[in-house]
């Protein structure tokens, strides 16, 4: 594994110092609790460090990746090889903006740093109905777009209007959703298919159109939904979401490898939940390698039974 050159850790150590640590466990930064260390975690407070640590990365061709919230992500057991750029502390910002021509909605931006929860909670709090559908879902804004996160209720594509970027170049852009390409649990970028070399561009938040609504209605229906999540998702905190993405038609991931009698099967502290098939669990010192033998097995098992490939949703990374 390549580690961080010395004269690299001096530059970062001058430029942003007080934000940045090195050989950073990643298991401290996840909602698994799972990970090697990473060379180098910055922690940027302003969008001007970002871009300055972003463009130099890019000039010396160090690896970097953004973390939101860490709740979708397995980092293997090696770590990370590279920057990883935690958007959680300076990126917290939400407001309300003038209000376009339609008096019935409101529009509102935050950035990636926010809780998904917080911006539910603020919806709530305003009136405002639309942002119910995320109720429960872990991390922060930015990962929730970048994943378009969501659940059967909705995603972040139906109630975005334009996302905040810094774009190829590390400049700041706004980007309308006409000229965004969504799919389930995917935002696409432009250089996806093409992998040109430039890098892709990194979201700093989103703006947001919601309905104002009968305040009474938008908190009985938000404590109908998390009571229903309460009861059918695991308790235990150790876990990453729904490890699997639901197949495009059909049974859910969840429905499949529970009818394979997968729950409750074990791979050293990992384990399926009872509660919920399509969630892994770190019951406590579960490596990255025993959820990872645990996901081949699940896969393996539902092919055979049902012919059916199930794909990851949590992003797997090292
Ligand atoms: N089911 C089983 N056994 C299980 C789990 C589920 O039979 O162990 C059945 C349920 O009875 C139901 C069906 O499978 O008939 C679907 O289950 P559920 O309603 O729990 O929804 P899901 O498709 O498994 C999706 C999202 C969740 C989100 C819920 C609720 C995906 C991969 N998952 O789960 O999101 O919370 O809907 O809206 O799209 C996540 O993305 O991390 C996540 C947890």
């Amino acid at each position: 594994m390549r580690r961080m050159e010395n004269r690299f850790r001096k530059w970062l150590h001058n430029t942003v110092g007080e934000c940045v640590t090195f050989d950073e466990p990643l298991s401290k930064h996840t909602s698994f609790r799972i990970g090697g260390p990473a060379d180098v975690f910055f922690v940027p407070e302003t969008i001007e460090q970002l871009s300055d640590v972003l463009k130099w990365a890019f000039e010396n061709d160090i690896p970097y990746m953004i973390l939101g919230g860490g709740t979708n992500v397995l980092f293997k057991d090696s770590g990370y090889a590279g920057i990883v750029i935690c958007l959680i502390r300076g990126f917290k910002t939400i407001e309300r903006l003038e209000t376009p021509s339609d008096p019935a909605t409101v529009r509102i931006s935050a950035m990636s740093g926010v809780r998904t929860q917080t911006l539910c909670r603020y919806a709530i709090e305003n009136g405002l109905g639309d942002m119910n559908f995320a109720l429960g879902i872990p991390g922060t804004i930015g990962g929730a777009i970048a994943m378009n996160a969501g659940t059967a209720k909705g995603s972040m594509q139906d109630v975005l209007v334009a996302i905040n970027v810094l774009d190829a170049t590390f400049e700041l852009r706004t980007i309308g959703k006409t000229q965004l390409r969504f799919d389930y649990r995917k935002l696409f970028w432009s250089n996806d298919e093409e992998n040109d070399g430039t890098p892709s561009p990194i979201i700093v938040g989103g703006i947001f159109e919601l309905t104002l609504d009968d305040p009474d209605k938008i908190r009985s229906e938000a404590e109908n939904i998390l009571k229903r999540r309460k009861q059918t998702q695991p308790s235990e905190p150790w876990n990453a979401g729904c490890f699997f993405k639901n197949p495009v038609s059909g049974k859910s991931a969840g429905e499949l490898i529970d009818l394979a009698g997968l729950k409750g099967r074990r791979v050293g502290d990992a384990k399926i939940s009872e509660r919920h098939a399509n969630f892994i669990i770190n019951e406590k010192r579960a490596s990255a390698a025993d959820i990872l033998a645990l996901k081949d097995i699940v896969q393996k098992t539902v092919q055979k039974m049902f012919n059916v490939s199930l794909e990851p949703e949590v992003k797997i990374v090292g």
